[in-house]
């Protein structure tokens, strides 16, 4: 077993002795999308001071998707196994005017299990704080912080659209 999923495995450990274990409510924690950086680059886009969803999204973000979600992107219905990651990074401009990459900011994820998820439209959401695969931020609060605003989203919850 590598080190690194050995600590994913932990960090999953550790969100489910933090979840209160009520029938019905205890949700098994989203896997860190290992392996994402080979998958597809669906599009980038720089979120500058002023754009409404700066304070939580400000930075350059990265899409990337699995191959079933790269199917979906095609087809507008993303299947069951689809997996799509938002890989924000902080920015700086340099003194000659380019805009360069920082240190990672957050990592999202949204897991298509529709019978899992079917409280939230058929995605399991999650993100870390860092890119860190021990410092998951969402669990429980999908609902609110992430599906109420991708609730608007279509096709199929997703905003993004595939860049050709
Ligand atoms: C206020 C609205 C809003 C909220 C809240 C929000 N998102 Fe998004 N999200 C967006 C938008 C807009 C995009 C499309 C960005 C683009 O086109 O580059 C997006 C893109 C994504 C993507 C890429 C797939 C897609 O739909 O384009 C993922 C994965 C994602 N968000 C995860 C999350 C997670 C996890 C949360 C909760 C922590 C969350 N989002 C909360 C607006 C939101």
């Amino acid at each position: 077993m590598s080190e690194f999923r050995r600590h994913v495995m932990g960090a999953a450990a550790t969100l489910a002795l933090l979840a209160p274990a009520e029938a019905g409510s205890a949700q098994e924690a989203i896997a860190f999308p290992e392996g994402y950086r080979s998958w597809h680059h669906v599009k980038s886009m720089l979120i500058e001071e002023g754009h409404p969803l700066f304070a939580d999204f400000g930075g350059l973000h990265h899409v990337y998707a699995n191959d079933v979600a790269r199917r979906g992107y095609e087809t507008g219905s993303f299947e069951d196994g689809s997996v799509i990651v938002f890989d924000l990074l902080a920015v700086e401009r340099t003194a000659d005017n380019a805009v360069v990459e920082k240190e990672r900011k957050v990592l999202a994820v949204m897991v298509r299990d529709s019978a899992r998820f079917a409280a939230t439209g058929g995605w399991g959401y999650e993100a870390w704080a860092g890119g860190d695969p021990a410092k998951p931020v969402v669990g429980e609060k999908a609902a609110e912080a992430c599906h109420a605003c991708h609730e608007q989203a279509a096709p199929d919850y997703v905003f993004s659209e595939w860049r050709p």
